[in-house]
């Protein structure tokens, strides 16, 4: 009686340990998983993923390419829509600075889509962003698209930035 009562524990947690190695192993891919997939979009529109210069240089071309039919103001005009505040959030949450610098290359201007140099759209891309107020920092948006697709556009400002 005193064997069984001294070796049922050490089975039981044998088996638990087996049991627990096989949930954890489990688990640990699993949250590798989504660490993978978070770090792939892991930086936001509020990183300073722009420079004020670069914005500077696209508001110049803003107002030559796109206030004819956006407004000066960017808050649009007949049915071109506004590019700042509830309807940028409408339009782009959720969505990644890559996606926004390819439709607006593909698409934009209405009357002359992809007529200016990837760069060009590239700076209006970050003067649209200052306008919504994300803040600049000290690298300028990338030239690889990829990259840009790894930045997410979100209207709601993370605690402390
Ligand atoms: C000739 C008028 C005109 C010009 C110039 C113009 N746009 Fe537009 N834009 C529109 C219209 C109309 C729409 C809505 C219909 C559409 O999406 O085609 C629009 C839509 C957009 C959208 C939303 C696209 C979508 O469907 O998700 C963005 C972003 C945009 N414009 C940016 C720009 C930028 C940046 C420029 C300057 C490079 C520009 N537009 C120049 C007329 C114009």
């Amino acid at each position: 009686m005193n064997r069984r009562a001294c070796f049922a524990p050490v089975l039981v947690c044998v088996v638990l340990t087996w049991l627990m190695n096989g949930a954890l192993s489990v688990n640990a891919s699993g949250r590798d998983d989504v660490q993978e997939a978070k770090s792939s979009t892991n930086r936001t529109v509020w990183d300073g993923v722009y420079t004020e210069k670069q914005a500077e240089r696209g508001n110049t071309q803003y107002a030559q390419a796109c206030a004819s039919c956006h407004a000066d103001d960017l808050r649009g005009k007949s049915t071109a829509p506004s590019l700042v505040e509830e309807s940028f959030a409408f339009l782009w949450d959720d969505a990644t600075v890559g996606e926004l610098f390819e439709r607006t290359q593909r698409l934009m201007p209405s009357d002359r889509p992809n007529s200016l140099p990837a760069a060009t759209y590239r700076e209006i891309v970050a003067f649209i962003l200052q306008s919504n107020k994300f803040p600049p920092g000290e690298k300028e948006l990338d030239a690889e698209v990829a990259k840009l697709k790894q930045i997410l556009i979100t209207s709601k400002k993370p605690e402390g930035k």
